[in-house]
């Protein structure tokens, strides 16, 4: 079983996001543990601190090495970790590869910085990678964890019913997915594409790779030369 620990100041912002959907049935099928770990539980002194102002001055107040080395310590003492990451805007882009390749991995940390940041010799000492969910700042790295979590769970063998239906994701190919429809057919004039309704199998296929390819060359055109290079098979 896949294990997942993410290390938080502020645990309650985790408690939603892994009790719903596919995520939620992933832990009860027991193919995936997500264990969050409340940094506070680490803090130094009766006030169990676990931020401290920086060195040198400036705004904002910096999460100290030793409660994060020690919650990173007590777990490596359990058992052996594939990687620690620390989710930071300043780190590489998170994308679908990086998913896939995650949901190959036994064991995975998960740190969330907060307020300014961590102490750099956390990053530079502890840490195996880094990952940002895109070019914009969030207050704390708990929803870029939560963001990681879910696109990797739904990877993870066993989770979809339908081994498929994650192969045919947008970008599994570098290519947006085709769109979907269900019934009616024909709401209020608005009519689902007659080859869709056809059982032609064939024809259905090649409908959706040609909507596949036009809407990635619309929409990300910088996605087709990968395609090109990467795709041997027919999948759209
Ligand atoms: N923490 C703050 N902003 C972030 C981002 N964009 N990605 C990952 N972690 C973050």
């Amino acid at each position: 079983m896949m294990r997942i620990d993410i290390i938080t100041c502020l645990p309650r912002l985790l408690d939603s996001p892994f009790s719903h959907s596919i995520v939620k049935k992933a832990q009860e099928k027991k193919l995936v543990e997500i264990v969050v770990h409340d940094l506070y539980a680490y803090g130094k002194g009766p006030r169990k601190q676990v931020d401290d102002y920086p060195y040198g001055g400036g705004a904002g107040m910096v999460l100290m090495i030793g409660p994060i080395v020690a919650c990173l310590e007590g777990l490596q003492a359990e058992r052996k970790y594939d990687e620690i990451i620390y989710l930071a805007p300043d780190g590489p882009l998170f994308s679908q590869q990086r998913a896939n390749s995650l949901a190959l991995k036994q064991n995975i940390i998960l740190l969330c910085g907060h307020y300014k940041g961590i102490d750099e010799r956390i990053r530079t000492h502890f840490i195996t990678s880094e990952i940002s969910i895109g070019d914009y700042v969030l207050s704390g790295g708990e929803l870029a964890a939560a963001v990681v979590v879910d696109s990797v769970v739904r990877l993870v063998p066993g989770v979809l019913s339908d081994l498929t239906s994650a192969l045919e994701d947008s970008f599994q190919n570098n290519l947006i997915a085709p769109p979907v429809y269900t019934r009616p057919a024909n709401f209020r004039g608005l009519e689902v594409p007659a080859v869709l309704r056809s059982g032609h199998e064939a024809k259905i296929v090649a409908f959706r790779k040609e909507i596949a390819l036009a809407r990635t060359a619309a929409r990300r055109p910088e996605l087709l030369p990968s395609h090109e290079q990467y795709n041997t098979g027919d999948k759209a």
